[in-house]
Formats: structure tokens, C-alpha cells, sequence
């Protein structure tokens, strides 16, 4: 398994371009299953989590080319059952099972599994299809969903820590293709989903009140196929940002959407970061210290919680004492035992850590444990004094794309160790 070797202390200088987002490019990746036309999808980052669904799209009878950024899907001859194997190891591909209910009437596909950060239930998805007369059986892992014809109706999406991105694009998708009109209450308005619902439009579907969290949406006979750019990554955007302030750096972030990402933003403004917006590009600095402050993450548009481990990270650095409350998930503090292995003091009450920081942060052997806790360790390691070594970077390969390049092109001291 590959780790990064990181020789800390180096202030980030330079300019960086945002990639296209992981997290919308899954659920429309999956939408090309909705019509037999050829669909291309341009903005697509080389991750090992979109492979991944390019092989699971593949498995069930699809055609893909992935070159240069660009993904065409021909989803001509699918049939309704892929490869579990895939499926169960990716939690984002349950978004395949609202477009093959659409296109088939039918699908089986694998329990995702939970995760690190926590049990990762699907109950709100299968709600919200079950509410589009999809019946549904839970046997030995597999999700067996069967409907004649998807009915339009009213579903109500909010969940006990608000509205699920996914089940709003599951439900999303198979209302695209039902009869009548679906009207989810309490969908997530995430910039990912308001994405999704702009590649269907593109792709003939009728959706009212995009962005908003109430989604009206007419079904159609069909969709046709598509030529759609994905939006930026406004979750690695916020990873260098964090990378540049702990590094009292000075960097240019090129393509990225700073509305996306204005929870953030303020409160990397309150903790002393400087954004300065020019023509599209944010330019980021820290002239001072840090300064603590508190954040508790929240369903857009508040503070997204797949920032969190970054910024905390980052705010270990501020003398005082800071307030982390993670509200979404109930275990994203995997990277907490981690960052202090580097000295970082985080006391964890709950679903509060409290960070005491003020003492800088020394580089340690650390273990990588989930996508964004990777990214904390990472920045972690660019602000210690001394070599810090990042085991199993294969979970920060999901979400980044050459992330050590992007960092080396700052002029940062990391390199890959291939796999020990
Ligand atoms: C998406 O996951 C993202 N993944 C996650 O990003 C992100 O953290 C999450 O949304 C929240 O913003 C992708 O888009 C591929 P949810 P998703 O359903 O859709 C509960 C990353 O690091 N819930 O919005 O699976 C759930 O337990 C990843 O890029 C139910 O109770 O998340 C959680 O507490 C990590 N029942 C909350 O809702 C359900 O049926 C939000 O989950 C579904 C979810």
C-alpha cells in the first residue's frame, strides 16, 4: 500500500487548478443509464473512486471511454444486474439503483456497506422509491427492488441528520422516467445534486426548484443522451485552501465556484486565513496567527462536513481553543487519534472535539483511515516540522487526483513510497 513522504515546514507558493467534483460526477456517471444514447461527461477526475464506477457500469452491459478528462457512456445493452462485488465495496454506487429501476423495473443490487465514518443507513432511499410503488426485499445483502410502472408522489426526504444527498439523486433520477409528477420535500439542495438535476434537464427531464429543498419533477417517456460538464470540486478546493493557510503559504486556486463554498470561507476569514477574490481565482494567505474558532457542520449550505478533518487540521495550528461538532455523521473523528500522534491536544465529548491548539504540530508515522481524514493528515504533515510518512494513500487516491503533484507543482517536499 503506497504512503506519501512529507518533509513539512514549506510554505505553499504558487497556483493551482481545482478539478472537477467527485461527488457529482458518481450519481451522473450513474444518470447515463437512463437513456440508450451515447452520453459524454467532460470535467471528470481521474479517481479511483470514478473507475470504479466506470467498471460497475461496465459490468452491466454499458460501454465506456475515460480519456483525458472526458468519459462517453453508451448504456445501449445494459441488463438490470451488475457486478455485487463492485457495488458492495462502493458506497456511492447505490445511485445506480434508482436509474436501472427506471430503465428496467427491476434491480439487485448489494447492501453498500457502512464505512469509517459511520453505519451509513439507505432507509431514506428506499422510502422515497418505495413512495414511486417500487417493492422492495432486503435478503442475504442484496437490495431487491422490483415496480411495474414508477408513479409519481410526495416524498418527504429529511432523515435524523437532515436530507441525504444520494437518496435525493436515487429518487431524483427514477422520478425522471416515472409516470406523473414527484414532489420530494426536504431534498438536498448540495451544489453535487443541484448538478445531477441540471445533466437530467440537459438530458430532457422536467425538474422544478433546483437548489431549493423542494424538488418537482414531471416524468417524461424517455431521456436522451447528453454532452454535460461536471461542476468544480468544491471540497478540494477547500483541501488546498486549508493547506495554504497551515503553510502560511501564498497560493493561487484557479476553477473553482467560491459560492459553493461560502460556509467555508467565512470561517477560514474568522480564523485569520486572507481570501483575496480576483477574476475567478481566490487568492489565499495567512499574514498572522491563527486565530480559534468554532464550527459545526451542517446540510448545505451550512459548513459541509466533508471539510471537516481539513479544518481541523488547520485549526490545531490556532492558539486557544476551538469547538469541532461533526453533525452529520456519527464517527468522523477517525483523524483526531492521528493528528495527535503529531502533537495536535483534541479532546472528543460526543459528537464535540475540542481543540486546543497553539503548540504547532511535530511530523509522526500516521495511518491514513478514510478519504477526507487522509486529506487532514496530509495537511497535518505540511505544516509539522520534520518528515511525516501517511500510510494507506490508497483512500485519499478515491477522492484526489494527483494530489502529490498538485502539492509538489506548490512547492511542497512530498513524494509516493510505492507500497510496502
Ligand atoms: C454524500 O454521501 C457524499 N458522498 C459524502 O461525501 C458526504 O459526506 C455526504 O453526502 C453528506 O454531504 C457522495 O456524494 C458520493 P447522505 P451520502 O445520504 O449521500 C443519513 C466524501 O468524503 N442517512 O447525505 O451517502 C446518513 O447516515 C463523502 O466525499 C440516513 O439516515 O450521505 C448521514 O448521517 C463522505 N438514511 C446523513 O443522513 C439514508 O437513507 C447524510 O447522509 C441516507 C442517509
Amino acid at each position: 500500500m503506497d504512503s506519501f513522504l512529507i518533509e513539512g515546514g514549506v510554505p505553499l507558493r504558487g497556483d493551482v487548478i481545482i478539478g472537477g467534483s467527485k461527488n457529482a460526477v458518481l450519481p451522473i456517471l450513474a444518470a447515463a443509464l437512463l437513456t440508450k444514447d451515447p452520453c459524454t461527461i467532460r470535467r471528470v477526475p481521474d479517481l479511483s473512486d470514478v473507475r470504479f464506477m466506470l467498471e460497475i457500469l461496465k459490468s452491466l452491459g454499458a460501454e465506456t471511454r475515460f480519456e483525458d478528462g472526458t468519459v462517453t457512456i453508451r448504456a445501449a445493452k445494459v441488463k438490470g444486474f451488475g457486478d455485487y462485488e463492485l457495488i458492495r465495496k462502493m458506497r456511492g454506487s447505490i445511485c445506480i439503483l434508482g436509474p436501472l429501476l427506471a430503465r428496467f423495473g427491476q434491480a439487485r443490487v448489494s447492501l453498500p456497506g457502512g464505512c469509517v465514518i459511520g453505519t451509513r443507513p439507505i432507509d431514506l432511499h428506499l422510502k422515497g422509491l418505495a413512495a414511486l410503488k417500487t417493492k422492495i426485499k432486503i435478503e442475504n445483502g442484496y437490495i431487491d427492488a422490483r415496480v411495474r410502472r414508477l408513479t409519481g408522489s410526495t416524498v418527504f426526504l429529511g432523515g435524523r441528520a437532515g436530507p441525504t444527498v444520494l437518496g435525493t439523486a436515487n429518487v431524483m433520477m427514477a422520478a425522471s422516467l416515472a409516470k406523473g409528477i414527484t414532489v420530494i420535500e426536504s431534498a438536498a439542495c448540495e451544489p453535487e445534486v443541484s448538478d445531477l438535476a441540471q445533466c437530467l434537464v440537459s438530458m430532457g427531464a422536467r425538474i422544478h426548484g433546483i437548489g431549493s429543498p423542494t424538488l418537482t419533477i414531471t416524468g417524461v417517456e424517455e431521456l436522451h443522451g447528453t454532452d454535460y460538464e461536471v461542476i468544480p470540486d468544491r471540497i478540494e478546493a477547500c483541501t488546498f485552501i486549508c493547506a495554504a493557510a497551515a503553510t502560511r503559504g501564498d497560493v493561487i486556486i484557479h476553477g473553482s465556484r467560491p459560492e459553493h463554498f461560502a460556509a467555508v470561507l467565512d470561517k477560514l476569514i474568522e480564523a485569520g486565513v486572507r481570501i483575496e477574490r480576483k477574476a475567478g481565482t481566490l487568492r489565499v494567505t495567512r499574514p498572522g496567527r491563527l486565530k480559534p474558532t468554532d464550527i459545526t457542520t451542517m446540510p448545505y449550505a451550512g459548513f459541509p462536513t466533508d471539510v471537516q478533518a481539513q479544518f481541523m487540521a488547520l485549526i490545531s495550528l490556532a492558539p486557544g481553543t476551538s469547538v469541532i461538532t461533526e453533525r452529520i455523521f456519527e464517527s468522523r473523528f477517525m483523524h483526531v487519534a492521528e493528528l495527535m500522534r503529531m502533537g495536535a491536544d483534541v479532546a472528543i465529548e460526543g459528537p464535540n472535539a475540542i481543540v486546543k491548539g497553539g503548540r504547532g504540530l511535530s511530523a509522526a508515522p500516521v495511518m491514513a483511515s478514510d478519504l477526507r481524514a487522509s486529506a487532514a493528515l496530509v495537511i497535518g504533515g505540511l505544516a509539522a516540522r520534520g518528515k511525516t510518512q501517511v500510510h494507506r494513500i490508497y483512500h485519499l487516491d478515491r477522492g484526489y487526483e494527483r494530489m502529490e503533484e498538485k502539492l509538489r507543482g506548490l512547492g511542497a517536499r512530498i513524494s509516493r513510497v510505492a507500497g510496502e
